[in-house]
């Protein structure tokens, strides 16, 4: 059993919250079909439901979940902006995000009393797909005078400082609150973030949103790790989330590292990295390689045969150069040239259709590329000088540029009766 099952493990619930009615969904419709609306409502209360709890991720727990558990295939980021600089407005909020929250992740309807608006529909027969929903409050929250937070803000709970060579645009970058939707169907990741958009209504204002898809691991084949839009194999030498020691090691913020509120939360840390098509695509494999520092088919490192043969930086090739380029990807960002510092990667490819503008101003290419978010427990340590390093030195800048950047605290995750961020608010 994973870290995330036994943390957030898997299970649909159902009842009523405190702002709502949780109606399975799936047995909700089929029900209704075959017994009519009134029987369908009281058996899937009653626990007779039909959804399928393999396919739901626990909301509760001692961590939020979507950081420790294993990678779903879709992802819809959404960044929010708050329209109030009421304190209570926002408590109000993430307690009916909460609710909401526990609803969606256990593929429950979510009708919510307060508002008196009724589940938006387009998941009803879906199942929950192990929906997970993981809040983070920017810096923008902590600002003085804006909510009263300014004496409990995380001390490395910064803006990112600029680096070398980024193109960022600032209206899909920042963020005062961000919720990361990942499910292993898109609509049902669409639906959790409208359900909570509407939510934030008169509250919170969509500042922007991300999506993202990644192929899930073949488990059948030889090499797990699924390709990147580059068609390398990406995830080879990542955290695993299961692995204990190394998330409390790399990920999860310690007891008296910032303010109580955080311990057991993370930061997240999300750039939209921009891949340079017509560059990569006419670049000779064996100089693609070089630049990541694996092999494109295997996803063996330059030293080795196999996937995951250990990377031996110090080989020397018979031209008497390192094997591994200095500029390689995989040589900067080791954890060897960051003083062993590791960072728990759970990016997801992008496509946004094509680049705008004129065909001879790079208009009417491809643009997508790598949503990157990684997970830390220090950012200043771990992200920020291994994000300067690669800036500047990295042989894949001539393909990739930055353009969109935020970082949020993530609080640790809720029990059940209390709600998102309650240790910073109440
Ligand atoms: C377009 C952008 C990027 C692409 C396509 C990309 C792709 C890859 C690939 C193919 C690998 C090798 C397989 C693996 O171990 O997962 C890798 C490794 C890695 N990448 Fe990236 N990456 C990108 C940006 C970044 C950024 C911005 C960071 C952090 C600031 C980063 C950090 C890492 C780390 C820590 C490793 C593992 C290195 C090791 O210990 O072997 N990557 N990346």
């Amino acid at each position: 059993m994973s870290q995330s099952q036994r943390q957030n493990g898997p299970g649909p619930r159902r009842g009523q919250g405190p702002f709502g009615v949780r109606v399975t969904r799936r047995g909700a419709i089929a029900g209704a079909a075959m017994l009519g609306a009134g029987a369908a409502l009281d058996r899937t209360l009653s626990g007779g439901g039909d959804s399928s709890p393999a396919a739901a991720v626990a909301f509760h727990g001692e961590h939020q979940a979507g950081i420790a558990t294993p990678i779903q295939s879709h992802l819809h980021f959404a960044a929010f902006d708050m329209s109030t600089s009421s304190r209570r407005a926002l408590r109000g909020l993430l307690a009916s995000w909460t609710d909401a929250a526990a609803s969606l992740t256990a593929g429950t309807e979510y009708v919510s009393a307060r508002a008196a608006r009724i589940d938006t529909g387009e998941a009803l027969d879906l199942s929950p797909a192990r929906l997970t929903l993981t809040f983070g409050f920017g810096p923008g929250l902590f600002e003085r005078g804006r909510f009263g937070l300014a004496n409990r803000r995380p001390p490395m709970l910064e803006p990112l400082p600029p680096f070398a060579g980024e193109n960022l645009d600032p209206e899909s970058s920042g963020g005062e609150l961000c919720v990361q939707a990942c499910a292993d169907d898109a609509q049902v990741a669409f639906h959790a973030i409208h359900v909570l958009s509407l939510i934030a209504d008169g509250t919170a204002t969509l500042r922007w949103a991300q999506l993202g898809f990644r192929r899930m691991s073949n488990p059948a084949g030889p090499s797990p790790a699924p390709r990147n839009l580059l068609g390398f194999r990406d995830g080879t030498n990542n955290l695993k989330g299961e692995d204990v020691a190394a998330m409390s090691r790399f990920v999860w913020v310690a007891a008296g590292e910032g303010p109580a509120w955080l311990e057991g939360g993370s930061y997240l840390i999300a750039r939209r990295i921009e891949i340079a098509f017509p560059a990569w695509d006419v670049t000779p494999l064996d100089q693609q390689e070089r630049t990541i520092g694996r092999r494109k088919r295997s996803g063996a490192p330059l030293t080795g045969r196999r996937e995951h043969d250990p990377v031996d930086l110090s080989a020397i090739g018979a031209d008497g150069r390192p094997v591994i380029p200095l500029d390689a990807h995989i040589r900067l960002a080791s954890a060897h040239a960051n003083a062993g510092r590791r960072l728990l990667r759970r990016g997801y490819s992008y496509s946004r259709g094509i680049t705008p503008g004129p065909l001879d101003r790079g208009g009417h290419q491809i643009d997508g590329g790598l949503f990157f978010i990684a997970f830390a427990r220090d950012p200043r340590r771990q992200f920020i000088p291994l994000a300067r390093r690669l800036a500047t030195h990295d042989a894949l800048n001539a393909f990739a540029v930055h353009t969109a950047s935020a970082i949020f605290a993530c609080p640790p995750g809720v029990r059940p009766g209390g709600y998102i961020g309650q240790g910073l608010l109440a």
